[in-house]
C-alpha cells in the first residue's frame, strides 16, 4: 500500500470519514503535530494504530474530541480539569481524567487505565471531522514509535507511507510540539509532558503544578518513556563547540550553524523548526550537536525533547 496525499477539503474529509468507519488509519493534522488517527471506540482500528507505529503497548493514546461536551462524555473533569478545558480548548492541552462508565473510547486506547486523556485540538479541518465523525479519534503522532515527531505531511509519508491509505496534508503544524499534558486525577494536578503551553501559563489559571519525577530514569507516568524523541544520529546537548564531522543545530546568533533553529532567537519558532531540522541533520550526520537553549517557556519543553533524544 502507498498512502493517498490529499490536500485538506470537503472531499478529502468525506474520504477520511470512510476510512475511519471502516476501522482504517487516516494520518491528520493538527496545530502541534500531525497525528495517525482511528476511531477511538474500537479496538480492532486502536490495534492499527500500535502495531504501525510499533509502539509500546504500555503507552495510552489521547482522544481527541470536537468540544467539551463530547469530552463530558468520556471522562470526570474536577474543577480544575474544567477550568483548563475552559481557557486553553481548543488547543495543545491534554487533560487526563478518571474515565467514565458509560464512556466509548475503548480499553487499548486507554491502555488499560482507568484514566482517559483528551483533548480539543485548534485545527479547522480536524475539528470538523471530529464533528462529522461524531465519535473521538485516537491520535498518537504518525511517527514509528521513538522516532521523531512528524510536523508536515512529507514526514508521515517518509515514516508510515508504505503502511497507511490516506495523509491529509495542511501545511506546516504551526507549534511543531506535541501538546503540554497535565494529570487532574488527583487534589493536585501533575505536568506529566512539557509541550506546547508553558508551564507558567497554566499555574497562572490552577496555582503550582506538580512536577515530580518528569525527570526520572524510571518514567511515572507512561508519557513519560525515555527513548522517546530519537534521531538515528547521536545527540549531544549544550555544545558550544561542535566535534569533527558533528552537525552543529543553532539557536539565535550561533556561528557556523548547520541549520538555526531561530536566527532571531525566538523559542516558538525554535520548537516549531526542532523535528523537522532534526530529521534533515539525521539524513546527513551520525553526529549531531545543539548549542544551548534557553531553559525557559517552551524552550523547557524543547530541552526535555533533546534530553530524552540523548538517552
Ligand atoms: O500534540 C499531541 O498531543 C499529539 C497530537 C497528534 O494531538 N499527540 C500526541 O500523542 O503526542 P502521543 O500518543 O504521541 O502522546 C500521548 C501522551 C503519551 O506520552 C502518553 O503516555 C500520555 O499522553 N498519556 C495518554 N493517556 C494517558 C493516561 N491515561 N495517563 C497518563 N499519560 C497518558
Ligand atoms: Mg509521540
Amino acid at each position: 500500500m502507498s498512502a493517498t496525499i490529499a490536500n485538506a477539503s470537503d472531499s478529502s474529509r468525506e474520504q477520511a470519514i470512510s476510512i475511519l468507519e471502516k476501522g482504517g488509519l487516516v494520518a491528520i493534522p493538527t496545530e502541534t503535530v500531525y497525528g495517525l488517527g482511528s476511531d477511538a471506540t474500537s479496538g480492532i482500528a486502536v490495534a492499527k494504530i500500535y502495531e504501525t507505529k510499533g509502539r509500546p503497548s504500555f503507552n495510552p493514546l489521547i482522544s481527541h474530541v470536537h468540544d467539551l461536551d463530547a469530552a463530558l462524555e468520556q471522562g470526570v473533569f474536577n474543577r480544575t480539569a474544567l477550568c483548563l478545558a475552559d481557557k486553553f480548548w481548543p488547543g495543545p492541552l491534554t487533560i487526563i481524567v478518571p474515565f467514565k462508565q458509560t464512556g466509548t473510547v475503548c480499553d487499548l486506547a486507554r491502555a488499560g487505565l482507568s484514566t482517559i486523556a483528551v483533548r480539543v485540538p485548534l485545527h479547522k479541518f480536524t475539528l470538523q471531522l471530529l464533528e462529522d465523525f461524531k465519535k473521538p479519534i485516537v491520535a498518537p503522532s504518525a511517527n514509528l514509535s521513538g522516532k521523531l515527531s512528524p510536523t508536515c505531511a512529507d514526514h508521515v509519508n517518509n515514516d508510515l507511507g508504505e503502511k497507511i491509505e490516506l495523509i491529509i496534508d495542511d501545511g506546516p503544524s504551526c507549534n511543531g510540539i506535541e501538546s503540554t499534558v497535565i494529570d487532574c486525577t488527583h487534589d493536585t494536578p501533575r505536568l506529566l509532558r512539557f509541550g506546547a503551553i508553558p508551564q507558567e501559563n497554566i499555574e497562572k489559571f490552577i496555582g503550582p503544578l506538580e512536577t515530580a519525577n518528569l525527570k526520572n530514569d524510571a518514567p511515572s507516568s507512561p508519557g513519560q518513556l525515555l527513548k522517546h524523541y530519537a534521531p538515528n544520529a547521536v545527540l549531544r546537548v549544550n555544545v558550544t563547540k561542535p566535534n569533527p564531522n558533528e552537525a552543529l543545530l543553532g539557536f539565535g546568533k550561533t556561528i557556523n550553524a548547520t541549520l538555526n533553529l531561530s536566527k532571531s532567537g525566538n523559542l516558538v519558532e525554535a520548537a516549531s523548526n526542532l523535528f523537522s531540522m532534526l530529521r534533515e541533520l539525521d539524513k546527513d550526520y551520525d553526529k549531531i550537536g545543539v548549542v544551548p537553549i534557553p531553559n525557559m517557556g517552551i524552550g523547557i519543553a524543547i530541552n526535555d525533547r533533546l534530553w530524552r533524544a540523548t538517552k
